[in-house]
């Protein structure tokens, strides 16, 4: 089967610059990884870059869909260039051309990117969230919220813009920085202190949990996951636990929530929930990562090893299953009777 892997690396390819830039793209290690397992398994895969001129190459790449000849797909590893909806740009593209391809739609996205809807969802599908208001004005109060609260951009992702705060005083500027720095509205949540997991989901049918993961960071004033964590810019070590040690009914119901969010929020194939535990080990789930990190050192590919599947069979694992989402939609197109379908490695 033809694989086109998708990925974004800057704003150069656009027509206008309108917006906050995407703060976040795929290093070229992790898009060869992926086209390296995707070859692995018999698929033909070009990268390419998502700008402007992309569907004119995808138009020459892949073939037209037809009941006679094996359809191609877009891996989708592009973040969008800029804006809001960042996530659902590629998505929202390929539909346009009639053009498969991995992952969420844009409405799952959308429902993702945009953590105060998404906790909306939450909340009214009965999922554990910390409690949160929004502030469009440092001045606004925070009423009934209770200290410590975090205080973060609505549509950031990486750690970008969070702020710990004790008091109001300190509220009010942090509310003032992710005004003026981050020109959207603050989400300010209840901290919630305890232990920090996450819970990788693949599948659509029955979306499967993997193990849960944990994240042991170091004792320090600073008790979140930072962006310079994420990106493995400071000397803090963060270790991961795979599976956590936890209570095997305790790591079900986390599963279980976790399973509920991806659900709740209309994900495709794979995503990732960040969840914190509070010391009774319930879960509030923070936020959804519909474009969850397949970078190689991500909790993402580690809970996939845990669950038994190596780095190439993850990407292949994704693969296939939004093929198998097709294939319920389109049958006579992505029919798994196709010779090519049936090559992809079954895990
Ligand atoms: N309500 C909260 N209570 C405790 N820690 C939080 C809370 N919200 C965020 N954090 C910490 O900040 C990190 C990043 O927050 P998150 O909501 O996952 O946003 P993103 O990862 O998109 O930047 C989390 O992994 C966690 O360490
Ligand atoms: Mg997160």
């Amino acid at each position: 089967m033809k694989v086109a892997v998708v990925y974004n690396r800057d704003t150069r390819g656009v027509i206008n610059v309108l917006g906050i830039q995407s703060r976040e793209w795929y290093p070229e290690d992790t898009i060869s990884k992926v086209v390296h397992a995707l070859a692995k398994a018999d698929h033909q895969v070009e990268a390419f870059a998502f700008d402007r001129y992309l569907l004119s190459k995808l138009k020459k790449f892949l073939p037209k869909l037809s009941k006679r000849q094996a359809p191609g797909i877009v891996f989708n590893l592009a973040l969008g260039a800029q804006g809001k909806s960042r996530y659902s740009q590629l998505p929202a593209l390929l539909e346009l051309a009639g053009i498969p391809y991995t992952g969420s739609s844009p409405t799952g996205h959308l429902l993702s990117l945009d953590k105060v809807v998404a906790k909306q969802i939450f909340m009214a599908s009965g999922i554990p969230t910390p409690n949160y208001r929004v502030f469009t004005n440092p001045d606004q109060s925070a009423q009934h919220l209770q200290h410590p609260l975090i205080v973060k951009p609505r549509g950031e992702a990486a750690s970008l813009g969070l702020e710990i705060v004790n008091d109001d005083q300190a509220l009010k500027e942090a509310v003032r920085v992710v005004l003026d720095d981050f020109k959207q509205p603050a989400l300010v949540e209840e901290f919630i202190e305890g232990r920090e997991v996450n819970v990788s989901v693949i599948g659509n049918e029955n979306p499967r949990p993997l193990p849960v993961l944990e994240l042991v960071l170091p004792d320090s004033e600073k008790a979140i996951l930072t962006n310079e964590d994420k990106f493995h810019r400071t000397n803090r070590k963060i270790t991961k636990i795979c599976p956590a040690e936890l209570p095997s009914e305790t790591a079900a119901y986390i599963q279980k929530v976790a399973v509920q969010a991806f659900m709740a929020l209309n994900i495709f194939d794979y995503g990732r929930v960040d969840i914190r535990l509070d010391k009774y080990h319930q879960p509030h789930v923070l936020e959804m990562n519909s474009m969850a990190s397949l970078n190689p050192t991500s909790s993402f590919v580690q809970a996939a090893k845990k669950g038994g599947l190596s780095y190439n069979q993850l990407v292949n694992k994704i693969l296939q299953v939004a093929i198998e989402r097709y294939a319920l939609e389109e049958p006579e197109i992505f029919g798994l009777r196709n010779k090519h379908l049936q090559s992809a490695p079954r895990v």
